[in-house]
């Protein structure tokens, strides 16, 4: 193909092509999560779905689920993810064979999210669900979470208000980065000791750096 004729690709092109290229990897994977992707690029095209499944992203949350296995296990009744933009780690824990979740809840004050989130795991029924709101105006203690993830730590004010708000004793996984760089981060780290202060937990489990090409991501399993 010359470059011309690549360039004559019209945006739409590209757009049809993603469509019928996740189809394929859905038929072909079996995975519910992808065909929860392509059916995103049908039905929420305004959805950028390929950078919250990029490379990086899938990266820092494969580490996430591995971790978990390892250090809290592989069983779990209600699982609540703040933040949860649209719904790609529900998806990932709710496809994971090693696991046996009852159900996930996904909160985004993003009300733009809460459709696409749903899109995305359609293939998991009632396990998962999406819902707008701030979490910092959750009733935790209604919620009976037997984890709280919050893998948008660098995306909240004030960590340390968020979490006296989850009932002291819940086991809790946490990301945040480096990051200082993107507009939308308000509250970066510059290191794990930094994080692991801000978070205070009352037992740690886990605690790690995984460090990508801009920034370095760091996780916390344990309880508040
Ligand atoms: C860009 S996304 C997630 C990035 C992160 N690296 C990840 O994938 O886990 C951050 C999300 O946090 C949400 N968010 C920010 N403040 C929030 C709040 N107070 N309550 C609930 N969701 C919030 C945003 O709407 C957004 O969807």
């Amino acid at each position: 193909m010359t470059h011309a004729s690549h360039s004559t690709h019209s945006s739409n092109d590209w757009y049809e092509s993603g469509y019928d290229l996740a189809r394929g990897l859905a038929a072909y994977t079996g995975s519910a999560l992808v065909d929860g992707i392509a059916r995103v690029i049908a039905k929420h095209p305004q959805a950028n779905i390929a950078n919250a499944f990029n490379h990086k992203q899938v990266q820092c949350k494969l580490w996430a689920r591995d971790a978990l296995l390892k250090s809290a296990g592989s069983v779990y009744g209600r699982i609540v993810v703040l933040g949860g933009w649209y719904g790609v780690l529900p998806a990932m824990l709710l496809e994971d064979p090693r696991f046996n979740i009852a159900a996930i809840d996904s909160f985004d004050i993003d009300p733009a999210v809460e459709l696409v989130a749903r899109t995305l795991n359609s293939g998991f029924g009632d396990r998962f669900r999406a819902v707008t709101a701030d979490m910092y105006a959750i009733d935790y203690l209604s919620l009976n979470a037997e984890l709280v993830v919050n893998t948008s730590c660098e995306h909240i004010a004030d960590l340390g208000a968020w979490l006296r708000l989850v009932p002291s004793g819940t086991r809790v996984l946490l990301q945040s980065n480096d990051y200082f760089s993107e507009p939308s981060h308000i509250n970066c780290v510059s290191s794990l000791d930094e994080f692991q202060a801000k978070a205070a937990l009352a037992r740690v489990d886990f605690a790690g750096a995984l460090p990508m090409k801009k920034y370095t991501r760091f996780m916390l399993i344990g309880s508040v």
